[in-house]
């Protein structure tokens, strides 16, 4: 597995690697690997026969008071994990290789930046276009692969990729959760004991509704005042919980198939998201067991 900083040396081994007829395949990462960016790496690895995986904290998508500074960072066991699961290459650019001074072009998916996640993140969804353009246009993959515990950003990238005539497929890998349900994310360290604890609610609730959906269940705001209270009695401070068509983002009037609940929610400072598809085959998402 080959480690590499620069844009021009990661170019040309990629290059290199697509004259032999090889199919690219990237996953975008900001570093500190656990199993659900594992899981997307196996789900490339399957799909491409050149996979590079990027670790690139990416500031443009952290707003003024956010946890850039403090966002966990671990480059020797990422690599250590990323060799594990037989990955070609690592591209690991610095700050000033990717946003080098004068840089002032930005990709906004228009509308979809503002709502959701974008409604207390001003800046992050342009930022993470941003940065996936670029990176796209870097790497030039055939395939890439992202998580829908982000699912926002997923469906923002796919817009973006049609928008843009971006020659690339763009596949998404489940949710993976630890043994109490709890979506497994980088900033989960950040929780004392007991935030940990009580965060497994963001599942249980998720779970709720799945059930209260098969029940019948169907108006969104009774839905979100049941999952409001289950999450504020263990101490959670709702951001927001919205009902939403998965394709259009568009609120809904009734829960239906295909229906995209989402939320994030604050435990102390750490903002958690999640998320769940009624009624399809997107589930819940898989419990990891540790071995
Ligand atoms: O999901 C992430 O880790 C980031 O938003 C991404 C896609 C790597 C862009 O920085």
């Amino acid at each position: 597995m080959r480690l590499v900083k620069s844009i021009d040396q990661v170019r040309k081994a990629v290059r290199a690697q697509k004259e032999q007829g090889k199919k690219i395949g990237l996953v975008p990462t900001m570093g500190y690997l656990h199993e659900g960016h594992l899981s997307l790496v196996r789900l490339a690895r399957r799909k491409c026969n050149f996979l590079v995986v990027s670790i690139f904290v990416n500031p443009a998508q952290f707003g003024p008071k956010e946890d850039l500074r403090e966002y966990p960072r671990d480059l020797k066991r990422d690599l250590q994990l990323l060799k594990k699961e037989g990955v070609d290459l690592v591209f690991c650019p610095s700050v000033a290789a990717m946003y080098p001074g004068g840089y002032q072009t930005y990709v906004e998916v228009v509308g979809w930046n503002k709502i959701l996640c974008g409604a207390s993140r001003p800046v992050h969804f342009r930022g993470v276009a941003t940065v996936v353009l670029k990176l796209f246009n870097i790497i030039e993959p055939d395939i890439a692969v992202f998580g829908r515990k982000d699912f926002q950003q997923a469906v923002i990238i796919e817009r973006m990729v049609k928008d843009l005539d971006l020659d690339v497929k763009i596949l998404t890998g489940r949710i993976v959760r630890e043994r109490d349900g709890l979506a497994m994310s980088s900033r989960n360290t950040y929780l004392s004991a007991e935030q940990r604890k009580n965060a497994a609610i963001l599942y249980q609730s998720l779970k709720w509704l799945k059930q209260a959906y098969v029940n019948g269940l169907r108006d969104p705001k009774t839905a979100e005042s049941r999952m409001a209270a289950m999450i504020t009695a263990r101490d959670g401070r709702i951001d927001y919980i919205a009902f939403v068509d998965k394709n259009s983002l568009e609120p809904v009037k009734e829960l239906r198939r295909g229906t995209l609940a989402a939320f994030a929610v604050f435990f102390g400072k750490t903002r958690l998201i999640d998320n769940t598809v009624l009624g399809s085959n997107l589930d819940i998402g898989h419990l990891f067991i540790p071995m």
